[in-house]
């Protein structure tokens, strides 16, 4: 199953994960930001549904030097109080926001569009690969509709969110420490979809479907 995943992201195909029922009991659609295409994106906005976002490695959020938003709303609380009124400490299903900063490419237009989403987090994942951190911020401006997501020290040894799953798939498939995840949602019942139908959507598209329990068990064997 793993090595099918992998095998299947290397190719720039999607996969679904299953978080956990003790967790948010989503399923994402997850793919290599390097492998994104227009295509890809269209069919997380018209299939899943959630919100297309960013996990990007610990390794590289380092690199980029990209915050938590918790953290920035931290430090701008001073000058604006209501932000630390704020503070997501009562998220039901987790510990901690994977949420960093919103993105664009400077190439793009007004960066919605499929074309401009795509552009984004490909160059995202180039730069990344080549080791050009450091012109992150003259290539890419922020706000954007690009909303990255900062992967967890230790990633799914210290979290267990799609963010760090998604990391985890790229660390095994040998694929740059960027990824798309977009939670899949159901357009009947206006709550996400359920995994009997996530695994009927995996069957009808010839996709891959896992539990986060098994893509765990697999990276603490290919880590050990
Ligand atoms: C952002 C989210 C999604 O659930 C996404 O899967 C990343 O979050 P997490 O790492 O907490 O699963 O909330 O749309
Ligand atoms: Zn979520
Ligand atoms: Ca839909
Ligand atoms: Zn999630």
């Amino acid at each position: 199953m793993i090595q099918e995943a992998l095998k299947a992201l290397r190719k720039g195909e999607m996969v679904l994960v299953f978080d956990a029922d003790n967790r948010e009991r989503e399923t994402d659609m997850i793919v290599a930001a390097e492998k994104t295409t227009p295509d890809h994106i269209r069919v997380m906005r018209n299939d899943a549904g959630g919100l297309i976002c960013v996990p990007v490695s610990w390794e590289n959020s380092e690199s980029l030097g990209i915050p938590y938003m918790t953290d920035i709303m931290n430090e701008a609380s001073g000058r604006y109080p209501v932000l630390s009124r704020l503070s997501p400490h009562d998220i039901p299903y987790d510990e901690k926001s994977a949420f960093s900063i919103t993105v664009n490419h400077r190439r793009t237009f007004t960066g919605i569009t499929d074309n401009d989403r795509a552009l984004t987090i490909r160059e995202l994942a180039e730069l990344c690969k080549n080791k050009k951190h450091h012109e992150f911020g003259d290539l890419f401006r922020s706000p954007g509709h690009v909303t990255l997501l900062r992967a967890a020290d230790g990633h799914v040894t210290r979290r267990r969110g799609h963010t760090e799953m998604s990391i985890a798939l790229m660390e095994m498939a040998g694929l740059e420490g960027v990824a798309v995840c977009c939670e899949m949602m159901d357009d009947r019942t206006g709550n996400a979809l359920s995994t009997d139908d996530a695994m009927k959507y995996a069957e009808e598209h010839d996709l891959i479907f896992m539990s986060g329990a098994d893509l765990i068990d697999s990276y603490m064997e290919f880590r050990s």
